[in-house]
């Protein structure tokens, strides 16, 4: 399946974490729309892989979002080879969750310097470019662990109320600049971040949401790239739910299954269908991301 085709040509966009997953649809889409794209991520065979599959409009760039010299370096790389930059997505994000009382100070510390620090410093690294070329799009993957509290999301939930929140900062403070951030929230969809728990694509795999199914990334990737567009010129500081109506089930409180059901670090409901996989950190919720397998390999961070 690939995204809907939205008219992206003539502009240069930045996506991190784009090797696989969201972020991979989402550079897939940016090149499908006419436009050029940097890859980055600190999967460097699978980024680079990913970026080699879209042919001449992709390259790749390792870049640690926590750290603020990748971040510059694949600004200046990004200029190098394409001459400007237009767009960045803030898609990098690892995630996990425990209960509340059991997660450690130094867990939660991770997932926010990754899933929050890390989007704040790549809006500030590319602010100056984007207004000396003229304005530009940033688009901040949250989650719909932003729009509600879920519980077993500790860390997770917040780093992506604090993305939503500095979305909205950057919004009021950069239109000026003719610079637009919105976030993006997507429900359960099927990844490798997912697919450890159990999550599977199909119809009726996830009985109980409203569509009664998980999403595929190219699904969130379209709405990224109609925001990357001037389509979405008259929006900024918006938040756009990509969930199967699963948000709005839970604005009308009919949302029960993120309780935790029972011991510390036990499954809510919908997942006890699928056994854990050893190591994996508890922690979906039934409209969460999922959970982050400790043991998975190449997952930074995890
Ligand atoms: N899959 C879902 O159900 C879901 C739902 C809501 C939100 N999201 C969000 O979507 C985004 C993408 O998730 P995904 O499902 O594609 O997961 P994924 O694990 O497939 O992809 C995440 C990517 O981020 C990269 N990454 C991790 N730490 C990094 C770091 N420090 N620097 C640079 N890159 C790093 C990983 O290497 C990986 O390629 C995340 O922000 C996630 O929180 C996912």
């Amino acid at each position: 399946m690939s995204a809907a085709v939205v008219d992206l040509s003539n502009k240069v966009v930045l996506v991190t974490g784009g090797a696989r997953g969201l972020g991979g649809a989402v550079a897939r889409a940016v090149v499908d729309g006419g436009d050029r794209v940097v890859v980055t991520d600190v999967l460097e065979e699978e980024g680079a892989a990913t970026a080699g599959e879209l042919g001449g409009a992709a390259r790749f760039v390792r870049d640690d979002v926590t750290a603020e010299s990748d971040w510059q370096a694949a600004l200046d790389f990004t200029g190098a080879e394409f001459g400007r930059i237009d767009g960045l997505v803030n898609n990098a994000g690892i995630s996990a969750g425990q209960l509340l009382e059991h997660e450690t100070v130094e867990h939660f510390r991770q997932v926010v310097e990754i899933n929050l620090v890390g989007v704040f410093i790549g809006m500030k690294t590319v602010i100056s470019a984007m207004r000396a070329g003229g304005g530009g799009s940033v688009v901040n993957v949250s989650s719909a662990a932003g729009l509600t509290g879920l519980a077993l999301t500790a860390g997770y939930g917040a780093s992506k109320w604090g993305v939503r929140g500095l979305s909205k900062i950057g919004a009021v403070e950069l239109a000026e600049a003719r610079i637009r951030v919105n976030s993006v929230h997507p429900g359960m969809t099927y990844t490798p971040m997912t697919a450890p728990v159990g999550i599977r694509t199909g119809e009726g795999n996830y009985p109980g949401a409203p569509m009664g199914r998980v999403g595929v990334p190219e699904e969130i990737a379209a709405a990224v790239a109609f925001l990357l567009s001037d389509a979405a010129a008259y929006m900024t500081g918006a938040e756009l739910a990509v969930d199967g109506g699963d948000d709005g089930r839970a604005a009308h409180g009919a949302v029960t299954a993120g309780r935790p059901t029972g011991p510390a670090g036990r499954m809510p409901h919908r997942f006890q269908a699928h056994p854990t996989p050893p190591g994996a950190l508890p922690g979906s919720t039934g409209t969460s991301p999922g959970v982050r397998h400790a043991a998975e390999p190449g997952v930074p961070g995890a």
